[in-house]
């Protein structure tokens, strides 16, 4: 049996997804920018697809701009803040995902632009009142902050985070990468300027994704040579990606609520076996909390002879997984986020466990067996 238990780095996508795409493979292939009846078709498919996303994050259709994906909007969030939007600073957390990390770093080589970290509390959330305090002297920023980690599965409170930003004029941008599909986001009640979301992590196409960028912000070309995308993107349209992502966000949120109920009860079994058949094994950051990211649950296991093997002999038991961000999996290099919080200890080993709607019981069952298997401990399951 082969186990894909590694939702996070992407997800596979829906027959559903692919049938509404493949019509924009075979017949619809005008350039959305003609102004002829095949253009019209596309343009029309377009923004109809933009409405629908929109409709779902309770925000006007114009702030949707269609990116390659979560990395670029990241990007393009963070160069528009500083480039566009005057912002002389940069605060994100150590815990971010390398897409705003790098970015941010990069904008902060700037002599003119400051690059800091966010203090975290012990459970990896941001801390308010050192935001309060670092953001009080009034430097232009933007703040950057996930919100739900793709590692460790740490929840942010947007509305505190956002509302703190806008006390002192500061731009927030949120990574919701991991979060939009699996939660609902009513962008009209948060106070948060950009988003960035991706397709394939929600049974979508790779390679689409989308940055929100509230009403009345206005941003110039993050890519030029073409008035696509409000002129915000230049580049005809991914319209494939497009019309995939939309119909995954719709299938997303039409059951959301029992998709996370069925998600929860995978997840509540894997640390109910987990817990019961290794003895002294952890849950990184309270990722086996009922506030933590609902499709991740992040596992840190004792010393092991087979500890450094772990994820190759998982995957030989037919059991995907990660053993950090994807980027990252396979790697043997602690994770960046395990050592921003302090939870990467010599000896031990820490395993990322992530979930999807089409994850099964049988599944979790599954990689139990294996675990016991390798490490040798008897599990009831
Ligand atoms: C939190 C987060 N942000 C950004 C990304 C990058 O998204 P994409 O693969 O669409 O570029 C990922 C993917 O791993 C992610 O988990």
């Amino acid at each position: 049996m082969n186990v894909y238990l590694d939702n996070a780095a992407t997800t596979p996508m829906l027959p559903a997804v692919i049938d509404e795409m493949l019509p924009f493979m075979k017949e619809h292939f005008g350039n959305p920018s003609s102004t002829h009846a095949f253009g019209r078709k596309t343009k029309t498919a377009i923004e109809q697809a933009r409405r629908s996303i929109a409709a779902h994050l309770n925000v006007a259709p114009r702030t949707i701009c269609f990116t390659s994906g979560g990395t670029e909007a990241d990007n393009m969030a963070l160069h528009a803040g500083v480039e566009q939007l005057g912002c002389t600073r940069i605060l994100t957390c150590a815990t971010e995902h390398s897409a705003v990390l790098k970015t941010a770093q990069h904008l902060g080589l700037s002599s003119e632009v400051q690059f800091g970290f966010i203090a975290l509390d012990t459970n990896g959330r941001v801390d308010i009142q050192q935001l309060d305090n670092q953001l009080s002297d009034g430097r232009p920023t933007m703040v950057s902050v996930m919100h739900g980690n793709n590692e460790v599965g740490v929840i942010q409170d947007l509305m505190a985070i956002g509302n703190c930003c806008r006390t002192h004029g500061a731009f927030f941008h949120t990574d919701t990468v991991q979060t939009m599909g699996h939660y609902p986001l009513d962008f009209s009640a948060l106070p948060v300027d950009f988003a960035a979301c991706s397709a394939h992590k929600l049974h979508g196409p790779k390679g689409s994704g989308f940055l929100y960028v509230r009403d009345g912000l206005r941003i110039g070309a993050h890519i030029m040579g073409g008035s696509q995308e409000r002129a915000m993107r230049g580049g005809t349209e991914n319209i494939i990606g497009i019309i995939g992502l939309a119909k995954a966000l719709q299938l997303a949120m039409e059951d959301q609520t029992e998709h996370a109920d069925h998600i929860r009860a995978l997840k509540a079994e894997m640390v109910k076996g987990l817990t019961a058949s290794v003895p002294g094994v952890r849950f990184n950051a309270g990722s086996d909390q009922p506030d933590a990211l609902y499709t991740v649950l992040s596992v840190n296991f004792p010393e092991h002879a087979k500890n450094g093997m772990f994820l190759f002999l998982l995957d030989l038991d037919g059991v995907a997984c990660s053993g950090g961000s994807a980027c990252s999996s396979g790697s043997t290099q602690p994770s960046h986020v395990l050592s921003a919080l302090g939870l990467h200890e010599e000896g031990r080993t820490s395993i990322r466990f992530s979930f999807s709607r089409l994850t099964t019981m049988a599944c979790v069952k599954h990689a139990l067996k294996a675990v016991e298997s390798i490490r040798g401990a008897a599990i009831l399951v």
